[in-house]
C-alpha cells in the first residue's frame, strides 16, 4: 500500500482523535516501518490492517465503522491533492464511473507498484448504480468510506446498501447506491 494511504490516516487519527492516540497506536502496533510513511514509498497492507485493529482496541470504535470514517476523510483529501480528478465531473455517480478506467488507471501510472482493487460499475437508471468491489486485500469499507465521501462532495444523499460476494482469498463486495436527490 502507498504511503500516502498511511499518512493520511496517521493525520485523520491525530485530527479525530489526538496526536497521542495516533502516538499509542503506532507503538502499540509495532508495525515494522515504526509509523514513518514517505508518500512514494510502499508498506504491507498488513500495516494498515494492525494499526487500525489498534486504533479500535484504543477508542472502543468498531474497524469497519473506523475504516469507513477514513474513507470519507481520504475522499476529501483526494480532491484536495488531486484536483485534476474533479475537472468537468458534475456528480457523484459520474465520478464513481470513472475509478476503474480513468483515476485508478492514472493511479498505476503515477504509481506502477499500487495494490488497486477492481470496480465494474453499473448504472441501472438515472438514481440506481452498482459498484462491485474486487480486491485480494479486504478493504470494502474503505470503498464504503470513499463511496459516502463522494457523495457527501456533491451535495447529494443515497441509500447504500452492500451485499457480500467474497469467496476464499477474494473480498468481492456490491454497492447498491440509490440516490435520493438529484445533483
Ligand atoms: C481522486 C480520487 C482517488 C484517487 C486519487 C485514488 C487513489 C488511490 C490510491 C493511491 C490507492 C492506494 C494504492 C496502494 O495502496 O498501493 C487507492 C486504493 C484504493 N482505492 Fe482509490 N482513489 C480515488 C478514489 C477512490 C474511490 C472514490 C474509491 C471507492 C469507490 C476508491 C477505492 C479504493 C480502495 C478500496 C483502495 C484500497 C485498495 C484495495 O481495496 O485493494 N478510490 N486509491
Amino acid at each position: 500500500m502507498k504511503g500516502i494511504v498511511f499518512s493520511e490516516f496517521i493525520e485523520m487519527v491525530e485530527q479525530r482523535f489526538s496526536p497521542e492516540v495516533a502516538d499509542r497506536m503506532i507503538e502499540a502496533a509495532k508495525v515494522p516501518s515504526g509509523g514513518a510513511y514517505t508518500a512514494v514509498g510502499t508498506y504491507s497492507h498488513e500495516e494498515m490492517l494492525a494499526l487500525i485493529a489498534e486504533l479500535a482496541r484504543l477508542t472502543g470504535g468498531s474497524v469497519d465503522e473506523l475504516v469507513q470514517a477514513y474513507g470519507r476523510h481520504l475522499f476529501t483529501r483526494f480532491t484536495q491533492l488531486y484536483p485534476g480528478f474533479f475537472e468537468g465531473v458534475t456528480s457523484a455517480f459520474d465520478f464513481l464511473q470513472r475509478i476503474e478506467d480513468h483515476v485508478h488507471l492514472e493511479v498505476r501510472k503515477l504509481y506502477p507498484d499500487a495494490e488497486l482493487p477492481r470496480f465494474d460499475t453499473v448504472q441501472r437508471d438515472a438514481h440506481h448504480l452498482v459498484m462491485v468491489y474486487e480486491s485480494r486485500r479486504p478493504f470494502a469499507a474503505l470503498a464504503q468510506g470513499l463511496i459516502d465521501g463522494c457523495l457527501e462532495h456533491w451535495g447529494e444523499t443515497a441509500d447504500v446498501r452492500t451485499t457480500d460476494l467474497s469467496e476464499p482469498g477474494i473480498t468481492r463486495v456490491r454497492f447498491d447506491i440509490v440516490r435520493r436527490s438529484a445533483a
